[in-house]
C-alpha cells in the first residue's frame, strides 16, 4: 500500500527530502537556516518569485496587504521551480518558525494540511463564494477536509513552446505541429547558424520539458498512468523508451550553456533571437515582456509538439500556516486579496498566467492568455486537463524530486541509457511503497 506523503513528521523522510532537493539544488546544507523571529505585526510570506516578472506581479499584493495596514515581509528563496524554497519552508517549521504563508502547490499543499501544519481560511472562501467562482479541478486541492486551507493565485500551462518569429523567417520555416516537424524546424534552424532550442540546465525545467515530450509521444493515457498512477508497467514501457529517445535526441539541438544557466537565461536566448525556441511554462511571458516583446506577436505560442488537445497546469497558491493565531486577520486578509476580481485580473495580466477564477474576462490579456483560457476549458470536458508532475501538481514533493534527479540525470550523462532510466523511474515511484 502508498504510504501518505509526509513532510514534516517523519524526521528520516525529511533529511531524505531535504539531501535530495539539497543535492539537485548544489547546494551545501548542515543546519537549518536561522531566520530571525518575526515582529508581531509583520506578516511574512516565503515564495520564490525573485524574477524581474515575478516581483513585479507579486507587488501588487503588496501593495494592496500594505494598504490595509499590514508589514509585508519576504522571504525570498532565488530559485526557480521552487525546490530549494521548499526545503527552506521545511527546515523553518521544522524549527518551529513558520511563515505566515508560503507559495506552495498542489500535493504539497495536502501533505502540510495532512501534517496539521496550516490554518483554515474557510471563513473568507464560504463568504466570498469560492465555491462557485473556482473551477473544482482548482478548489478541490486548496482544501483539506472540505475546508479552505490556501488561496490559488493563478494557472500557468506548462506545455507551451515559444517561437522568435525572425528565427523562424530565417529558416524559412512554420511553427512546429508535430514531433516530426519539430525536428525538421530544429535542423533548418541549425543550418541558418541558429541554436534551435534555448535550453535552461535547471532539473525542475528538464522534467518539465520531459512530460511534454511523453504526453506529445505516449499519448494522454500514458502520461495519466505513467505520471498519475505511477504504474510500473507504463514507467517500464516501449512509450516510455521512445519519450526518452525522443527527449535525448533534443540535447543535440541546445547550446552548451552549463549548470548554471537558469530560466531567466535561457528565456533571454529566446527573445534575443540567439535562439530559435523555448519549451517552458508561460511564466516565461513576463520576462518576455520585461524585454520589451509582446506575447503572441513579438514571440509566438504554440502548445508542445503533439499536445495540442492536452493541457498541463500547474497553479500557484499561498498557504497559510499556523503562527498561534498571531497572524489571523493578516491571513484572512490575504486571502481575499488574493481572490479579490480585480486583483485577478492585474496579478495573471503580470504574471503571465490566467486567473483561476471563473468569472474575470480575458478581454485584457494576450492572445497566448486567451489560447490557453479556452484550452483550459476544452480540455476539462475533454478529460486532458493534466496535473503537472514537474511543477509538483500530480504527486508528493519527495517523489518528484527523485523523478527530477533521475531525468536532469538522463539529460547530463550521456552513458545513461533509457532501459536504465526507466528502471530508475520505476524505482523512484515505488520508494514511496516502502
Ligand atoms: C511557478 C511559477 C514560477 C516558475 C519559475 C513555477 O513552478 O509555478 O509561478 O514563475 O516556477 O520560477
Amino acid at each position: 500500500m502508498r504510504r501518505p506523503a509526509c513532510p514534516v513528521p517523519r524526521r528520516a523522510a525529511l533529511a531524505a527530502a531535504i539531501a535530495t532537493l539539497a543535492a539537485l539544488a548544489g547546494f551545501a546544507f548542515a543546519a537549518g537556516p536561522q531566520a530571525p523571529p518575526r515582529a508581531v505585526d509583520e506578516v511574512e510570506v516565503l515564495h520564490f518569485w525573485t524574477s524581474g516578472g515575478e516581483a513585479a506581479a507579486l507587488a501588487k499584493l503588496k501593495a494592496t496587504l500594505r494598504a490595509e495596514g499590514h508589514n509585508w515581509k519576504d522571504f525570498t528563496v532565488a530559485d526557480g521551480g521552487g525546490g530549494l524554497a521548499m526545503m527552506m519552508l521545511n527546515s523553518r517549521v521544522v524549527s518551529g518558525n513558520p511563515p505566515t504563508a508560503a507559495q506552495i502547490k498542489g500535493a504539497a499543499i495536502q501533505e502540510w494540511a495532512r501534517n496539521d501544519r496550516l490554518a483554515s481560511i474557510d471563513e473568507v472562501a464560504r463568504a466570498d463564494q469560492w465555491n462557485t467562482l473556482l473551477p473544482a479541478t482548482v478548489s478541490d486541492t486548496m482544501k483539506y477536509h472540505g475546508r479552505y486551507i490556501a488561496a490559488p493565485l493563478n494557472v500557468h500551462r506548462v506545455n507551451w513552446l515559444w517561437i522568435n518569429p525572425a528565427a523562424l523567417k530565417k529558416a524559412n520555416a512554420k511553427p512546429p505541429a508535430t514531433w516530426d516537424e519539430f525536428f525538421a524546424v530544429a535542423d533548418a534552424m541549425k543550418k541558418a547558424g541558429l541554436v534551435p532550442v534555448a535550453h535552461s540546465g535547471q532539473s525542475w525545467l528538464d522534467m518539465g520539458a520531459f512530460e511534454s515530450v511523453a504526453i506529445g509521444v505516449g499519448g494522454v493515457e500514458f502520461y495519466k498512468r505513467a505520471f498519475l498512477r505511477l504504474e510500473p508497467s507504463a514507467l517500464v514501457s516501449p512509450e516510455m523508451e521512445k519519450t526518452l529517445a525522443t527527449y535525448k535526441r533534443l540535447k543535440s539541438y541546445t547550446a552548451n550553456t552549463g549548470a548554471g544557466h537558469d530560466w531567466v537565461a535561457a528565456t533571454a536566448m529566446l527573445t534575443s533571437g540567439q535562439a530559435g525556441m523555448l519549451m517552458m511554462g508561460d511564466w516565461a511571458k513576463a520576462e518576455m515582456r520585461a524585454a520589451g516583446k509582446r506575447p503572441g506577436v513579438d514571440v509566438l505560442c504554440v502548445p508542445m509538439p503533439d499536445t495540442a488537445g492536452a493541457f498541463t497546469f500547474d497553479i500557484d497558491a499561498l498557504a497559510m500556516f499556523q503562527v498561534n493565531g498571531r497572524d489571523k486577520q493578516a491571513q484572512q486578509d490575504l486571502a481575499r486579496a488574493v481572490m479579490d476580481k480585480d486583483f485577478q485580473q492585474e496579478f495573471n495580466l503580470a504574471k503571465g498566467s490566467i486567473p483561476v477564477r471563473l468569472d474575470v474576462k480575458l478581454d485584457k490579456f494576450d492572445d497566448c492568455a486567451k489560447r490557453s483560457g479556452a484550452d483550459f476549458k476544452s480540455s476539462a470536458r475533454r478529460g486532458t486537463l493534466l496535473p503537472s508532475l514537474a511543477h509538483g501538481m500530480a504527486q508528493p514533493s519527495h517523489t518528484v524530486a527523485r523523478m527530477w534527479d533521475v531525468i536532469s540525470q538522463f539529460w547530463a550523462q550521456d552513458k545513461m541509457s533509457a532501459r536504465e532510466a526507466m528502471a530508475r523511474l520505476a524505482e523512484a515511484a515505488r520508494a514511496d511503497a516502502r
